[in-house]
């Protein structure tokens, strides 16, 4: 009777025991389903029409708006680096660029089209993504085609946001991702794609889990596409609307998407979860946003935290949350990093 009751005790002890195993940094680095890679960083990129723009963007630490002359000096020490992916945001300032169609959004010589040519010729192994959205380009800074009442057309904007996805498809990208949530969209570029016979050459990245709120200020700021009235919450989902993000999850799923992206990305961590469990045969990516990027800094900057530190610990719970896939304004600093 005395040996069972101690080996009952052992076995109770050994049960207890989890140091040994995240003992050592590489047993420790064994514990997560996966490691931070640098082909995992998607960065933004801001491109504005003046061709030699380079200007700081103030509420985005480190950010520049630049025209396309600036970016094959910006970009080759990146690329060198191992930058494996870019996300192409269109900034335009002239004062005519904007009216209530978007229509510069696929203009050819506009400046997205223009990068998508100039990196594709100058990075052969850049991957190439374009943002896809009207607010931009709008004069009202809404993400589609407004009708009188100040509402969102949603056909009409489908049909627009199509088009310029296409376009941007035409050009060279090699993934254009709808960011503007008008429902149908995905389902509307997918079709194009594959009439235009470019479906089996160009992925599409749909912003399916995309919520509203205070996080997108940095951005707007960047890209001059705050709305000019009203705000988006027509169409980006409330913040607690966990059921609404699984359905928009999989709606996209069924009309096309190739990969589900959810946004932001720290304050959704459940949303990832959830996208991964429904895409699971899917890649899942998530968009550490300006609004959070800022907040970092401004942490490390009120002594809160070492921003490198953080930097790595909020993108590694974004991995471990499901996503495979980062963007993240941090993408220089990591090809230093890792
Ligand atoms: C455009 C778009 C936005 C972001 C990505 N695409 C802004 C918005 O919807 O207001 C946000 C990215 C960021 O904050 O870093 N629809
Ligand atoms: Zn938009």
């Amino acid at each position: 009777a005395s040996t069972t009751a101690t080996s009952v005790s052992i076995s109770g002890d050994i049960s207890s025991q989890l140091h040994a195993g995240y003992s050592h940094p590489l047993s420790r680095s064994w514990q997560a389903e996966r490691q931070l890679t640098k082909d995992m960083i998607i960065y933004p990129l801001f491109i504005t029409d003046n061709p030699d723009e380079e200007t700081p963007i103030p509420s985005l630490p480190n950010q520049y708006r630049r025209g396309v002359n600036r970016l094959v000096p910006f970009l080759t020490p990146l690329v060198r680096k191992g930058l494996r992916s870019v996300i192409l945001f269109g900034v335009p300032l002239q004062p005519s660029a904007k009216d209530a169609l978007g229509t510069a959004a696929d203009d050819p010589a506009g400046p997205v089209i223009q990068a998508i040519r100039l990196l594709r010729s100058r990075f052969p192994q850049l991957y190439i993504t374009t943002d896809v959205c009207l607010c931009e380009y709008t004069s009202h800074g809404h993400c589609g085609i407004l009708r009188e009442d100040g509402t969102l057309d949603n056909a009409q904007s489908v049909d627009r946001i199509s088009d310029v996805a296409l376009a941007y498809a035409v050009a060279g990208a090699h993934c254009v991702a709808p960011s503007d949530m008008n429902d149908g969209r995905v389902r509307a570029i997918k079709l194009k794609l594959i009439e235009s016979g470019l479906a089996h050459r160009v992925l599409l990245m749909s912003y399916s889990a995309k919520f509203s709120g205070c996080l997108y200020g940095p951005f707007r700021d960047a890209a001059g596409s705050c709305p000019s009235f009203g705000d988006r919450r027509c169409y980006q989902l409330p913040p607690g609307g966990r059921g609404l993000a699984r359905r928009a999850i999989q709606r996209d799923i069924h009309e096309g998407a190739d990969i589900i992206m959810v946004k932001p990305a720290s304050s959704y961590l459940d949303i990832i979860r959830d996208a991964k469990d429904l895409a699971e045969d899917m890649p899942v990516a998530a968009y550490q946003v300006s609004g959070e990027f800022a907040m970092i800094h401004a942490g490390a900057k009120a002594g809160v935290f070492d921003l490198k530190a953080m930097a790595f610990e909020s993108t590694e719970g974004i991995l471990r949350a499901g996503a495979g896939i980062v963007v993240t304004y941090f993408a220089p600093e990591f090809m230093d990093w890792l």
